[in-house]
């Protein structure tokens, strides 16, 4: 979905731009690949562009292929760049993977399920001089990063109260999620809410230290069963609480397309401030004669800050908004480190790759392994408490970074 949604576009358009080569798309079976290549909008967008598919869509559609990864990622030259977008268990075996291979990697959020796997990931990509950037596009919106500039200028006082919700549309329950989005793998905090849980970090650095969520059952379709509903409880380093919650449940009648929301109250000396950001109805409303808006609506609230294909100078249309910065950021990333790099000896390439690395790591805009890994530990800490019913888990910081149940 995301592929389609974000990931494709926005990589066909760096591809006509020069800033990208050849793409290979690599599912699990056919039938996936097969929509990507008849995607009407896409094809309109990108007229002539066209990526390879693994497996060869000549295969039969219930043939799955769970490692064929493996070989396109072993046929890739070294030191290009593999875009993660499978479910969140797959993760960290298929970034590991890419990084054994020598690629750079652009995985989509959670990066992975545990703290330990993200570090793991940290050091197998220092150690290579491979850049790993964690695709938490809405820290790209401006909307973050303005409210990062002037939280951190002192202009609202410090973060002490605040509330977030991500609910995702109801029609996401007959999609693919009904394989996967099961208790034991998932949950909406999980999925969503950590967008919130980064973007407070993102603006405040504060760091989170307990998380309290609670899930409300449900079964999909096919008879799965999974969390429909979830509300987490952050508490933050300097006793600041967020609120987040989460669903597969905005009506698919709603003008949406989901719901999604942040409020922080912060108190100042005297007086408080507030940020308070409303990413649902950014003030463009959409009737359109016929249903075709998300879940086939006809009267929508439409985001062109997140992403939309528009006109531009050349053929087809462009993808602007956070969601195509974001993943032009982090290839931008990747071309730049290779660039800068390109002609070196081994070792002093090695070496300037390790700098530039650990130089966005410290800028903190790319969400990397090694600086968007208090995710891992707040995932961690909410499957913990939420398999267990909303009993609190612990996050304790220093030179081992670990989650215990209260
Ligand atoms: N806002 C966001 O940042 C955002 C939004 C949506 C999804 N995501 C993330 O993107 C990931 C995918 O979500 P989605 O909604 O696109 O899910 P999806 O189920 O629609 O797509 C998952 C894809 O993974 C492929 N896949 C599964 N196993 C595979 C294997 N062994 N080898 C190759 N391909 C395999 C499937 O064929 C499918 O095309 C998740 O990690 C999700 O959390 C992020």
């Amino acid at each position: 979905m995301i592929t389609n949604d974000l990931i494709l576009p926005s990589i066909y358009h760096l591809q006509r731009t020069g800033a990208a080569g050849a793409i290979h798309v690599c599912a699990l079976n056919t039938p996936p690949l097969a929509e990507l290549k008849d995607n009407a909008e896409i094809r309109e967008a990108f007229p002539g562009q066209d990526f390879k598919a693994h497996p060869d869509l000549k295969e039969a559609p219930d043939r799955d292929f769970p490692d064929l990864y493996k070989d396109v990622i072993a046929s890739m030259p070294e030191r290009q760049a593999v875009v993660v977008a499978m479910p969140d268990p797959l993760h960290y075996s298929v970034v590991m993977e890419a990084l054994r291979a020598d690629q750079h990697v652009l995985c989509v959020k959670p990066l992975v399920l545990t703290h330990e796997h993200a570090e793991e990931i940290r050091k197998e990509a220092y150690d290579r001089g491979l850049f790993v950037g964690v695709e938490y596009h809405k820290r790209l919106d401006r909307r973050s990063l303005l409210a990062r500039r002037q939280y951190r200028q002192g202009h609202f006082g410090e973060f002490v109260m605040g509330e977030a919700k991500m609910i995702e549309p109801y029609f996401y329950r007959s999609s693919n999620f009904q394989n996967w989005f099961t208790c034991e793998n998932t949950d909406p905090f999980v999925y969503v809410g950590c967008h919130y849980v980064d973007l407070v970090y993102f603006i405040t650095g504060l760091k989170p230290v307990e998380v309290s969520v609670v899930g409300v059952k449900g079964r999909f379709p096919n008879g799965n069963e999974g969390y429909m509903w979830a509300n987490g409880r952050v508490r933050f380093e300097n006793g600041a609480v967020l609120s987040v919650t989460d669903g597969l449940g905005y009506p698919d009648e709603g003008a949406g397309s989901n719901e999604q929301c942040l409020q922080m109250f912060c108190e100042g000396d005297g007086r408080n401030g507030m940020i308070k950001t409303n990413d649902q109805f950014r003030g463009l409303t959409h009737s359109y004669l016929d249903g075709l808006g998300p879940g086939g609506t006809a009267f929508n609230f439409v985001s062109p800050d997140f992403y939309k294909l528009v006109p531009w100078h050349g053929e087809g249309y462009m993808p602007v908004g956070y969601g195509y910065d974001s993943i032009a950021a982090i290839l931008g990333a990747i071309r730049r480190i290779e660039a800068e790099t390109a002609g070196l000896g081994k070792a002093e390439a090695l070496a300037r790759r390790q700098e530039m690395i650990v130089e966005t790591d410290r800028q903190g805009l790319l969400a990397t392994p090694a600086n968007s890994s208090i995710n891992e530990l707040v995932v961690e800490a909410a499957r913990m408490s939420i398999l267990e019913d909303g009993r609190p888990a612990v996050i304790s910081y220093g030179d081992n970074p670990a989650v215990a149940l209260r």
